[in-house]
């Protein structure tokens, strides 16, 4: 199994022997309880890089929710277990105060790509996402990094923060995993009890059906007051967005006339479900 690293100097000592080997470094930056969306990133990562890093840190500063915090599953044993047929070179945990040192005061702030959906519906979110992400980034000194398409406004937000603050790295995007049933593989699944899974796993075929006519080039509103009202029948609590938006800006659309992704999220069981698929013009 990997070494598992919980200090930066530790985790150092290594990518710098690394790097005068000239050997390109992956990272995949998580928050543990990880599945097989995460096990992809790593295969991945495995497939491009001489060396992988698997970072796992439950980021507090990212979470606008407390109770959403403490809840957040830790399983950082079996965790180390998923990635050990993986061969990945170093699992870097670190003690939070090598990512928040005593009087820790700066933050990294994504304007623009943040003010939409899960901007406003989880204040400071993104703040904390581009924050830890900058940090692990300059910590890993990695070449090349793993993100899922899963959470395709992060992957947005994270691309823009290493563009912009010249952190010479390689943001990639990965496709979704998902369930037999459609239902986008998630950490938060885990808190879904069977019926809340059974409602869950219906989302992914009614965002299916909506971009399926959003292709064929009908107006995004109508159709998306539709699909709000299946997901509802279908026994979801709380519809909080779904947007039509340019797969490149983000930008909203009206119709699906440049390639574009399809944005759904809501409430099952207690549980915050966030999704996207792309929608291709005709
Ligand atoms: P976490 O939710 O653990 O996700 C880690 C990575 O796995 C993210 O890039 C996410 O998009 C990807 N991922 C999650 N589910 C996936 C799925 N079903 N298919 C493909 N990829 C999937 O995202 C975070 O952690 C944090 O915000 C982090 C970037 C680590 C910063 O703290």
């Amino acid at each position: 199994t990997a070494p598992i690293l919980r200090r930066l100097a530790d985790l150092r000592a290594l990518t710098t022997h690394w790097h005068r080997k000239d050997g390109t470094i992956g990272v995949v930056p998580t928050m543990g309880a990880l599945h097989q969306g995460h096990l992809s990133l790593v295969e991945a990562a495995k497939a491009d890089c001489d060396r992988v890093i698997v970072t796992i840190f439950v980021n507090p500063k990212q979470f606008n929710n407390p109770e959403d915090l403490a809840k957040y599953p830790r399983t950082e044993i079996e965790d180390a277990e998923k990635l050990a047929p993986y061969g990945v070179d170093a699992i870097y945990v670190p003690d939070p105060d090598e990512i928040y040192p005593e009087g820790f005061s700066t933050s990294v702030i994504v304007s623009g790509l943040t003010d939409m959906m899960e901007g406003p519906f989880r204040p400071g979110h993104f703040d904390g996402v581009a924050t830890v992400v900058a940090k692990l980034f300059l910590q890993t000194q990695a070449d090349r990094a793993y993100f899922g398409e899963k959470d395709y406004q992060q992957l947005m937000v994270v691309r823009r923060m290493a563009r912009d603050l010249d952190i010479p790295i390689e943001v990639i995007g990965c496709p979704t995993v998902r369930e037999p049933s459609g239902l986008a593989m998630s950490s938060r699944n885990l808190l879904l009890s069977p019926e809340g899974l059974l409602i869950a796993a219906k989302k992914s075929g009614i965002m299916r059906d909506l971009a399926d006519q959003l292709a064929a080039g009908h107006a995004f509103a109508p159709l998306a007051q539709k699909a709000e009202a299946a997901l509802i029948e279908a026994g979801f609590t709380e519809v909080e967005y779904i947007d039509l938006r340019c797969a490149e800006t983000l930008e909203d659309l009206p119709h699906a006339s440049r390639p574009a992704r399809l944005f759904i999220t809501a409430w099952a069981d207690g549980v915050r479900l966030i999704d996207n698929i792309p929608v291709s013009p005709t």
